[in-house]
């Protein structure tokens, strides 16, 4: 069977950024938005921990945020229908993973298919997971760096959007590898955004074509 074709629609987009921490990738997009790089808004930034320090960052630039426990949603499936619930309220055209750290639901990813991103610290399918960054190191290669992906139902392995190359260096520490590898991962977020609103990704199969 042909692979259906999926073209990124070409608008003024609504983001939802799913977050558990740091919140520097939803920063990072925000300011290209605030830069006017990026036609769109984010319309939410959500948590499931409610001491995200992002989530602090977001209220200061004055955005919506929402914190919701999982600890009240013993079926994983329930909490996804809330974060789907609050994002069809509000209109949502893209769903930005930045080091959110629950894996979504099969039935999450297939609800918003080709809508939801994320942002991963190594150059898939080579080291996914978690800790990624010493992983690269203990291995031995000679080049990490990040990646953005479409989500699908198997952890990291979506559609490959855009990567980024960085050197491993003889004296790296795990620190000073995230570090660089962060600095990357900024600029390729914001660009996969933009893409996706210029309406120029297209989704074949396994392949995204820059148009
Ligand atoms: C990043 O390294 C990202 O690649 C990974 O989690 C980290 C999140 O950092 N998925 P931040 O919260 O965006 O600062």
């Amino acid at each position: 069977m042909a692979d259906e074709i999926f073209v990124s629609p070409r608008k003024h987009g609504r983001i939802m950024v799913l977050i558990s921490g740091r919140g520097s990738n939803f920063r990072a997009i925000h300011d290209s938005i605030l830069a006017g790089k990026i036609d769109a808004k984010v319309a939410l930034v959500f948590s499931n921990r409610e001491e995200a320090e992002g989530l602090k960052i977001a209220q200061e630039r004055g955005l919506e945020t929402l914190y919701v426990n999982a600890k009240l949603y013993p079926v994983k499936e329930d909490y996804d229908q809330e974060i789907i619930r609050q994002a069809r309220k509000r209109g949502i055209d893209l769903i930005c993973l930045a080091g959110y750290m629950k894996v979504l639901t099969p039935m999450f990813c297939n609800e918003f298919k080709n809508r939801i991103m994320n942002i991963h610290p190594a150059l898939l399918p080579s080291f996914p997971g978690l800790h990624v960054q010493q992983k690269a190191i203990d291995w031995g290669v000679r080049y990490s760096g990040a990646t953005v992906h479409f989500v699908a139902a198997e952890v990291d392995m979506g559609p490959i959007i855009i990567q980024a190359i960085v050197p491993v260096l003889q004296d790296d520490t795990e620190e000073k590898l995230s570090a660089r590898i962060l600095v990357e991962e900024h600029k390729i977020y914001s660009e996969a955004v933009r893409l996706f609103f210029e309406g120029r990704l297209e989704v074949r199969g396994r392949r995204v074509f820059i148009r």
